[in-house]
């Protein structure tokens, strides 16, 4: 993992849409995984920008969901889904035979990831992640645990994931997410890790411990041959 430091979340993100505009030059049609939350909000932006500039630039990109809350409704303010539509699906035209995703509101979600699962086999691998990292060293909805699982599940919500900022629309505390694994993240050709923000200092040192650990899920990116880090210095506080 190489780890590049910021002096602010805007020249992140700069740098994080550069990377991923100079990856779909190069592969138009790039399945992208986008994580949704605070941290890749700038970027998100500064692509759709680029998407008005470059017209034609995403016209063949695929996207796929990393993760999505369980039991709530897809146009629930804080939901996943939500979040993607407005920031990138609809603003980058996007369209439904190009994006796939976990439906937030499936009465089944295990039969759900099950479908997202033989879905990735078919589409995959991901050509680029982007990834933000939760308090507990999550990724996705990889929490922290004595094991970490492969593929496409649903997972028990740590607390602090509970208590994320998309949570605070929904009226109740979710239980469950449902979530790409661990190997499907792997599996990238290109991962970009991005931290911001002065609740991620604790995690950030821990990345930086270089130790892997599955309490640490981000800590496993050590192991990815193609992965950066863009960290917000100004935000994330080291000293
Ligand atoms: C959300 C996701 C989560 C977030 C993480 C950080 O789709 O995958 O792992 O990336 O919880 O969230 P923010 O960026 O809001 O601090």
């Amino acid at each position: 993992m190489e780890i590049k430091f910021f002096n602010s979340c805007r020249s992140m993100s700069e740098s994080a849409c550069d990377l991923i505009v100079d990856f779909v030059r190069k592969k138009p049609d790039a399945l992208l995984c986008a994580a949704t939350g605070d941290t890749p909000t700038q970027t998100y932006q500064l692509l759709v920008e680029e998407h008005s500039r470059s017209k034609g630039l995403f016209a063949k990109i695929r996207l796929v969901k990393l993760d999505e809350w369980c039991g709530v409704r897809p146009n629930q303010d804080g939901s996943c889904e939500d979040y993607l539509q407005k920031h990138l699906l609809k603003p980058l035209g996007i369209t439904g035979h190009r994006y796939y995703s976990f439906k937030s509101d499936s009465s089944e979600p295990v039969k759900e990831c099950e479908r997202m699962a033989e879905i990735l086999r078919k589409i995959g691998p991901i050509d680029v992640a982007v990834l933000g990292v939760g308090v507990n060293g999550h990724i996705g909805f990889n929490e922290p645990g004595d094991v970490l699982t492969p593929f496409c599940h649903v997972a028990q919500l740590a607390p602090s994931s509970q208590g994320h900022s998309m949570t605070r629309h929904f009226g109740f505390l979710p239980q469950l997410g449902m979530t790409l694994g661990m190997a499907d993240i792997m599996s990238a050709t290109f991962i970009l890790l991005l931290i911001a923000g002065q609740s991620k200092t604790d995690v950030f040192k821990t990345l930086l411990s270089r130790k892997i650990s599955s309490q640490c899920p981000a800590s496993v990116l050590w192991l990815h041959p193609h992965t950066v880090c863009l960290c917000d210095n100004s935000s994330v506080q080291l000293e």
